[in-house]
């Protein structure tokens, strides 16, 4: 019989509070733990930050909780600037970036999780092996047969350039990845949305010389067609780009190929 209920060990059991003594514009920041060194059940601890000693994203309020607070709250992040992806996390609701997400958009208190569906390592951090591998799976490199011009680069067209808008931006944080249904039930077998939108960004690059390659890897029931576009992806991606347009484009390649 199908198990729906979370097994009795990963209920988040209520955690510890931290008061913020003598503030008086006071925010509760409720934030997954857990430690899988310890035998004890996820809990959520709350934590009450001074928002006028904090600054204004949430990332600020988990940097002074892990500075101030409490050390042993474990995260990601390193540029605070949106570039390089690693403080993705669920936040109030919605995978986003906790350095790009600011605190007075949340209504509340504000509950701060993993990104889901995905093992924890420790706290807020999911564990990424599995999308990482599928990632190198469709080889996000230029792939070439021919040798370059012996005086220059391989060059392209303005227009030809523009085709790879909204797939080079993309800053690998799994926010979409870790919102779409389908990989959540079919993430062994299908590739997700960030992935696909890597394998988009190589299929329309026309210096690359192995599309019909690229293509014939990702004609699988699986890999490709598990997207049933539902957008989940796309209207959480913090950086406003389209992976259910981009798995769209693999897919008329697809298609125009076979006529
Ligand atoms: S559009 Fe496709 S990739 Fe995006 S959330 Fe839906 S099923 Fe997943
Ligand atoms: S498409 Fe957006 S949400 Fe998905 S990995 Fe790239 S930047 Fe993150
Ligand atoms: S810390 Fe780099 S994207 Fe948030």
């Amino acid at each position: 019989m199908v198990e729906f209920a979370l097994p009795p060990n990963s209920r988040v059991q209520p955690g510890k509070v931290y008061k913020a003594v003598g503030a008086k514009n006071v925010k509760v920041f409720k934030i997954y733990r857990y430690d899988p060194d310890s035998n004890a059940n996820p809990r959520l601890d709350s934590y009450e930050i001074d928002l006028d000693a904090c600054g204004p994203m949430v990332l600020d309020a988990l940097l002074k909780i892990k500075n101030e607070i409490d050390s042993t709250l474990t995260f990601r992040r390193s540029c605070r600037e949106g570039i390089c992806g690693s403080c993705a996390m669920n936040i109030d609701g919605t995978n986003t970036l906790a350095c790009l997400k600011p605190i007075e958009d949340i209504k509340g208190e504000a509950a701060i999780y993993p990104l889901p569906h995905m093992p924890v390592v420790k706290d807020l951090i999911p564990d990424l092996t599995l999308p990482y591998a599928q990632l190198a799976s469709i080889k996000p490199w230029m792939q070439t047969q021919t040798a370059p011009p012996p005086d220059g680069e391989r060059l392209q067209s303005p227009e030809e350039r523009e085709k790879l808008d909204g797939l080079w931006e993309c800053i690998l944080c799994f926010c979409c990845q870790t919102s779409c249904p389908s990989y959540w039930w079919n993430g062994d077998r299908y590739l997700g949305p960030s992935v696909l939108l890597q394998a988009a960004r190589w299929i329309l690059d026309s210096r690359d010389e192995m599309t019909g390659e690229r293509l014939d890897d990702l004609e699988d029931p699986f890999k490709l067609y598990r997207c049933h576009t539902i957008m989940n992806c796309t209207k959480t991606c913090p950086k406003g780009l389209n992976p259910a347009k981009a798995i769209g484009a693999i897919k008329e390649k697809i298609m125009e190929r076979r006529v």
